[in-house]
């Protein structure tokens, strides 16, 4: 059950290999492996102080852009477990599965649809185990959702699933969205959340992980005004990504999914996706479902869900478009888009001085202000500590006295905090403070007063540099 041990050093143009992200995210209290004590659980990680401030810095950056910024956009929290028929109106019960093989002799187990890519990689040409040369089975259906039981008796009536989307939530509560909010077509549900896949290959770190995050808004529209919709979320999705979250618009890009490739609820869909250290893979799915899961879960529950039109009174089952990014797979991202290492000159023994930074976005930044007393005597300890207590209302902000304070600076690059006031004896004399970018490393002077209306300015204006 132990993690994979395999060096992983695959990197993208910037360097960023994942195993300098593994380990730099365990060693400044991003993720760590999850029960670690026990030799840890393949494919489950743990957020630790910094990594859970960057995940609901991003998730509240994603709210903000859906929820907030859109009049006709509501949020929901469904429960993780549902009624089981959910699972069979969905089709998840019946379709949501990966082909199986497994090596008769080694007993490894792979996805058939990846043994092309995982022979590709070793080099090996023929169609035995990749791993041992072994034979390999027929391919098998597996299902990948995740089954427990409800109740104390262990009987086949009390059998749920743990849900393997969050959008499932949201088609079960149209009807009391609807009824209760007064909303008209076209409107979004929005929805943050678990979801749980009994995924087969799980490798590189918190990309595909059997229990994660995601961020769903079902837009629902009326019969024939899909297309257009979904043009529209495509070009939103792919700006918020670039705009908000602040990821280099040259490792992202659309993938449209072919026929063989849709998922049993598409017509149409398309990927973002993004250029990790191991290729392009997905980000963010953008599906046109139809009325696919409305008009399901009508005939499953014994009564049409359907929509009253006040313009013309017409009853339809609405269409959805759905954007359906990870959560947990966007803290990815921004990790591996942000990290960067600087030459920024020479050691005293020659060898290069090389800075770690990650350029996060001030907005999901886990620490946003760092305050540092030049020393810690002579009252500079105070002066700084009673700016951090002010500062602290308002950013997530973090005091520290111990050490060099260039050693200092480069702990806050490394955890991609984007400034940094100093407090000199200067000062003591004049209430002025440094104030440092992270980026450019430039410093300027700012008065006290100053310093929570020039870290908004900076925020808002804020262009990566590198
Ligand atoms: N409701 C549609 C849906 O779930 P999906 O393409 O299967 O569509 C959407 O998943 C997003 O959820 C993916 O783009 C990815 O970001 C994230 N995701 C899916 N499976 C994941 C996994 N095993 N680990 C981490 N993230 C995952």
């Amino acid at each position: 059950m132990g993690q994979d041990k395999k060096a992983n050093t695959a990197s993208n143009e910037h360097g960023a290999s994942m195993d300098r992200i593994v380990s730099l995210s365990k060693s400044r209290g991003l993720i760590y492996p999850s029960s670690e004590i026990y030799g840890g659980l393949s494919a489950t990680w743990d957020y630790g102080p910094l990594g859970v401030e960057l995940k609901k810095n991003i998730q509240d950056c994603w709210w903000k852009e859906m929820v907030r910024r859109h009049e006709n956009i509501l949020g929901l929290d469904a429960a993780i477990m549902m009624h089981p028929r959910t699972w069979e109106a969905s089709g998840h019960v019946d379709n949501f599965s990966d082909p199986l093989v497994d090596c008769k002799k080694c007993k490894t187990r792979f996805r058939e649809d990846q043994l092309k890519e995982i022979r590709l990689e070793k080099g090996i040409a023929d169609a035995s185990c990749p791993e041992c040369g072994g034979e390999l089975t027929e391919a098998r259906q597996f299902n990948l959702m995740f089954t427990t039981q409800m109740g104390p008796v262990e009987e086949s009536g009390s059998l749920i699933y743990l849900r393997p989307e969050t959008a499932q939530g949201i088609f079960v509560n149209f009807k009391n969205v609807v009824d209760t909010s007064r909303v008209k077509i076209p409107f979004g549900v929005a929805q943050v959340g678990k979801a749980f896949r009994n995924e087969i290959t799980t490798k590189n770190f918190i990309f595909r992980t059997c229990e994660f995050e995601q961020m769903e808004m079902q837009y629902f529209v009326k019969p024939g005004n899909e297309d257009e919709a979904f043009e529209e979320w495509k070009a939103k999705r792919m700006a918020w990504y670039i705009e908000q979250l602040g990821i280099k618009p040259e490792r992202l890009r659309y993938h449209e999914h072919g026929p063989n490739e849709l998922a049993h609820y598409a017509k149409v869909a398309v990927d973002i996706e993004y250029k990790y250290p191991f290729g392009w893979q997905e980000l963010e799915g953008i599906h046109s479902r139809t009325d696919y899961d409305l008009r399901r879960h009508g005939e499953f529950c014994g009564k049409e869900i359907n929509y009253l039109d006040p313009e013309d009174n017409s009853r339809f089952i609405p269409y959805v478009i759905e954007t359906s990014s990870g959560l947990t797979r966007s803290v990815l991202v921004v990790l591996v888009d942000a990290f960067h290492e600087q030459t920024i000159g020479e050691n005293k023994d020659g060898s290069p001085d090389i800075r770690t930074v990650l350029h996060f976005h001030p907005d999901i930044a886990p620490v946003k202000v760092a305050v540092l007393p030049l020393v810690k005597k002579d009252g500079l300890a105070e002066i700084a500590g009673n700016i951090e207590k002010n500062l602290r209302e308002d950013f997530s902000t973090f005091y520290d006295h111990g050490g060099a304070i260039g050693r200092r600076y480069r702990r806050m690059d490394e955890i991609g905090t984007p400034f940094c006031v100093t407090v000199d004896y200067q000062t003591k004399d004049d209430r002025s403070v440094t104030l440092r970018f992270r980026d450019s490393m430039r410093q300027i002077r700012i008065p006290i007063e100053g310093i929570p209306e020039r870290l908004r300015h900076e925020s808002r204006g804020y262009r990566r540099i590198q």
